[in-house]
């Protein structure tokens, strides 16, 4: 039996950094209003001349190395983005491009807001285990900065820019690597989060400019609600089906959007804070980039050990949702 594995992640977060101050001079907020109510205290911003391929490439550049793949064994190119540079063609043609990665690779972008990265591994683990592909390379890259309204405080203050990869191949080795994936989108909350403007529904005009229909709105409490909500029902969904206890978790990668929902979450599972990884209160909610930028930082960081099961969570726009488990 063959199992999909994880040979490599890398992550790249811009340099510029954004506090709470920093904001507070922007709009009508403190750094104590965003702690207490999100726990991000600060947030990459990419410059202007940095667009989304350019953060995508960076952090694969990191998985392909962390890896030892190099582009030309890649035969499957997934970029999970709501940001990408252009609205055609897909970001994954630049970053194919740009890394050398064959032409005879299948190269596309998936947008699922901030589940996006757990589309794209879904996706791949599919297409390895099946013989399709031989090694794929699954980017989360997001430049929210560029989407985000720098006048309206109930959403500025959340979102940052960052990329995060992986690198999946197969092994003969069953029961290691991604060994459960789920996935599933409720479009009746399509206005809760969105940008309106800039797709055929509404194409940018004067107006969808003045309206600044071209950034994030969202429904703040409701988005809170429903995640809370969505988390907690596919977590559970997902260790039932592998028959798994809370206890056999050995660390959570949850999206990171809110301190609280993971709290919130930390609480209903019952699995303790310290085995969730956050890194929220330095990134805020970079979106698609969230879950492999903080699992390359885990694994950086000795979180993640051979042997252990870790539990990813994501939820996001559309409402998409999604849970994957993975055996190290
Ligand atoms: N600074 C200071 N005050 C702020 C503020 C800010 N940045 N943003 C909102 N407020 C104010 C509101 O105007 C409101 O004032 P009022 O009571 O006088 O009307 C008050 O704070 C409370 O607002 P509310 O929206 O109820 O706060 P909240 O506790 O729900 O927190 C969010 C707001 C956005 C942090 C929270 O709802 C959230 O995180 N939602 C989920 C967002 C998310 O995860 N989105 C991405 C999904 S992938």
């Amino acid at each position: 039996m063959a199992s999909v594995v994880i040979t490599g992640v890398g992550s790249y977060a811009p340099n510029k950094i954004l506090t709470n101050s920093d904001l507070s001079k922007i709009v009508d907020t403190t750094d104590q209003w965003i702690c207490e109510r999100t726990g991000i205290k600060e947030r990459h911003i990419a410059g202007d001349d940095e667009a989304c391929s350019d953060l995508a490439i960076k952090a694969a550049i990191a998985a392909l190395a962390d890896a030892n793949v190099k582009p030309g064994e890649i035969d499957l190119l997934i970029v999970a983005t709501c940001s990408g540079d252009m609205p055609l063609p897909s970001t994954a043609c630049l970053v194919q491009h740009r890394l050398g990665i064959p032409a005879h690779a299948t190269s596309f972008d998936i947008a699922a807001a901030c589940s996006g990265f757990l589309y794209a591994m879904e996706i791949a683990y599919g297409q390895i285990l099946t013989n399709r592909y031989k090694c794929a390379l699954i980017i989360g890259a997001e430049k929210l900065s560029a989407l985000t309204d720098w006048t309206d405080r109930t959403t500025c203050v959340l979102f940052g820019d960052g990329a995060g990869a992986a690198v999946l191949r197969k092994v003969d080795q069953s029961g290691i690597g991604i060994i459960g994936s789920d996935l599933g989108a409720d479009g009746q909350f399509v206005d809760k989060l969105c940008v309106p403007a800039g797709g055929s529904r509404k194409p940018a005009s004067a107006q969808t400019v003045a309206d600044r229909a071209h950034f994030i709105r969202m429904n703040g409490r409701e988005v809170f609600k429903s995640a809370v909500r969505v988390m907690d029902q596919v977590a559970r969904e997902m260790l039932e089906q592998h028959h798994l206890t809370a206890d056999q978790i050995d660390l959570v990668i949850p999206h990171q959007a809110n301190r609280r929902i993971i709290e919130s979450l930390s609480q209903s599972l019952k699995i303790p804070l310290d085995r969730f990884y956050i890194n929220l209160d330095r990134y805020g909610n970079t979106s698609a980039a969230s879950i492999p930028i903080a699992l390359a930082e885990a694994r950086r960081f000795g979180r993640i050990k051979p042997g252990q099961i870790t539990l990813l969570i994501a939820f996001g726009a559309g409402l998409t949702y999604g849970s994957a488990l993975i055996r190290w």
